[in-house]
Parts: structure tokens; C-alpha cells; sequence
């Protein structure tokens, strides 16, 4: 198999357009104080991500029961800057994007544009366990489409990925990058794990929601909102809805593609037990003091 990464800025863009777009994303996109931009590594839960800053965000625009995200997939409803936006147009018109913009990108946090860094607005950024978020996006690959290019064996991919050859990586600097934002900067940067996010999602939903400032009301805890985005929000639901099953990424992705298993600890049916050991030893190594640590499985 042969693969199509390019280097930039310390990077490993995942094809020529896709870095193309990027430089476009980085000489133009403007940001705005109230821009909430989430960022991640992909499958992350960057899907799950969107979904909830959708419906925080728009919770008192309209009923639960006839919110966008029935009807429309997350990645349509905040679109991912460099993929969606910068992909088609080198300047796309993002002016007139409903106020506050929510808007993802994969771009490591030292390669954002000057004005995400320096305005007002707000990031959040999710991380995954190496493992998963490796057979993960290992899985992803088989659904895009390929143009004459064999997808790499499991094996081949992972020998890639502990070089740090990954798309948007190397994960361990990816990570690093947010995590250290996050700390210096708390009020801007929020860092959430998708672990944490599974085993206690009202807890993370109350909490992106204080971060950015729209803090539930004791009413809408009585009402149960908070629970009911929790379910709306679900891999269960999402992945269940006509538009998640059978609609598409103008690009071509099948909106399937972004529900798969939705599970802590699915690695392990993937990775042998020597290819574990290795990369639990890699990933000690380059996160050792900085004080993060990766839960496994559940
Ligand atoms: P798996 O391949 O392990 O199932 P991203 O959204 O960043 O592209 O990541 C996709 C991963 O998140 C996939 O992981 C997908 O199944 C999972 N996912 C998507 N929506 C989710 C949700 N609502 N809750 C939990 N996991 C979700």
C-alpha cells in the first residue's frame, strides 16, 4: 500500500487538497469574538462534540422534538472549517453563518490562524485513547474513496502512527498542543476525553454549556433538558436517524461512516497484544509529565 500524507508545519496533512484548504483556512478565515470552534484529532468524537454544542447553543430556538439534528447530520449542521468550508472555495463567504458560528477543525492548536488564538473566541478541544481513536480512524479510511490507492493493512497504519505519521498528527503533539492551551488558558480552551464523556455525559453537557456561558437554568433542570440532549445527542439516536444512515458528505463520505461502534475499549479486538504493549510504552513516554493519562476501556 503507499499512502498520500504531506508534512506541513510539523503535520501530516491527509491529501494535497486537504492541505491546500488549510492555507487557504489559515491566510483568510477571520474570527469572530463569539465563534465557538471545536477541535480534535479525528475520531476523537468530534461528531458526538458537535451534536451537543448544536443543541446547547440552540436549546431555546426551538423544541427538542423539532431540532435541526433530526434532520440534518452533525457535520452539516457544523461544518469542519478545512473540509467543508476551505475544500471548494479558497475564500468561502462565512459572514452570514448563523451567530455564533460553530465551526471544527483538525489543525493542531500552534498551526490555528492568529485570530482563534488571539480573539475572544472560544475552543474546545476533544481527545480519545490512542488506541481507539487509531482503529477508529483505521476503520474510517475503508470509507473514503480511493483513487487507484490500495488502504493500508492495519499493521502498515500502525507502524505509521507510532512514527506519528497519522493525519493531523503526530497524536501525542496534537493532544499536547490543546492540553497545554488548556491549561494556560482556561477561559479559552476547554479539554474534554471522550472517556469522561462516557462514563458521565450530564456532567460534560453542564459543563460545555458554563463554558460557554449559557448555564442551564434550575427550570430546565426540572424539565429534564439536560437529560433529553443527553439522549438526542446519543450514538444510539444519531446513528439511527434516516439522514445518519443513508445521507452523504458532499465529498462523497456516507454520514454512516461517522457511526460505527461508539465504544471505549474496542481496540482490543483489533490490536495484538505486542502492538498494545508498544504503543502504551510510546504514549507513557511522550505523556509522561505533562499529567494527562489515557482511560483504556471501561
Ligand atoms: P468508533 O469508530 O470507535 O465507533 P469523529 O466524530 O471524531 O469522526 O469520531 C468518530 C467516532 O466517534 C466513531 O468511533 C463513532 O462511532 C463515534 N461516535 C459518533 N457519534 C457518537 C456519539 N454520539 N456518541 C459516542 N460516540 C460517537
Amino acid at each position: 500500500g503507499s499512502t498520500s500524507l504531506y508534512l506541513y508545519q510539523g503535520f501530516w496533512c491527509p491529501s494535497e487538497a486537504t492541505l491546500k484548504a488549510i492555507i487557504s483556512f489559515q491566510r483568510h478565515f477571520q474570527a469572530q469574538e463569539t465563534d465557538l470552534i471545536l477541535a480534535s484529532s479525528p475520531k476523537s468524537g468530534t461528531t458526538w462534540l458537535k451534536a451537543l454544542a448544536f443543541m446547547i447553543v440552540n436549546r431555546a430556538r426551538c423544541a427538542l422534538n423539532e431540532s435541526p439534528l433530526l434532520t440534518t447530520s452533525p457535520q452539516e449542521l457544523v461544518p469542519t472549517i478545512e473540509f467543508d468550508l476551505y475544500m471548494r472555495s479558497q475564500c468561502p463567504n462565512l459572514e452570514d453563518l448563523p451567530c455564533p458560528r460553530i465551526l471544527s477543525t483538525h489543525i493542531p492548536f500552534a498551526s490555528l490562524p492568529g485570530s482563534i488564538k488571539d480573539s475572544k473566541c472560544r475552543i474546545v478541544y476533544v481527545c480519545r485513547n490512542p488506541f481507539d481513536q487509531f482503529v477508529s480512524y483505521w476503520h474510517f479510511l475503508l470509507h473514503l474513496p480511493h483513487e487507484n490507492v490500495e488502504p493500508l493493512s492495519l499493521d502498515e497504519s500502525f507502524e505509521l502512527f507510532c512514527k506519528g505519521v497519522h493525519a493531523f498528527g503526530p497524536f501525542w503533539d496534537h493532544v499536547s498542543g490543546f492540553w497545554k492551551a488548556s491549561l494556560e488558558r482556561p477561559d479559552k480552551v476547554l479539554f474534554f476525553k471522550y472517556e469522561d464523556m462516557k462514563a458521565d455525559i450530564i456532567f460534560h453537557i453542564k459543563r460545555l454549556a458554563e463554558f460557554l456561558g449559557l448555564p442551564f437554568s434550575e427550570e430546565e433542570g426540572k424539565k429534564g433538558v439536560i437529560e433529553e440532549i443527553s439522549r438526542l445527542c446519543s450514538f444510539e439516536t444519531l446513528k439511527d436517524l434516516e439522514v445518519n444512515k443513508y445521507g452523504k458528505q458532499v465529498y462523497g463520505t456516507p454520514n454512516s461512516a461517522f457511526f460505527r461502534k461508539g465504544k471505549v475499549g474496542d481496540w482490543a479486538n483489533h490490536l495484538t497484544p505486542a502492538m498494545a504493549e508498544c504503543l502504551k510504552k510510546l504514549i507513557e513516554g511522550k505523556f509522561g509529565a505533562s499529567g494527562l493519562t489515557f482511560e483504556m476501556s471501561c
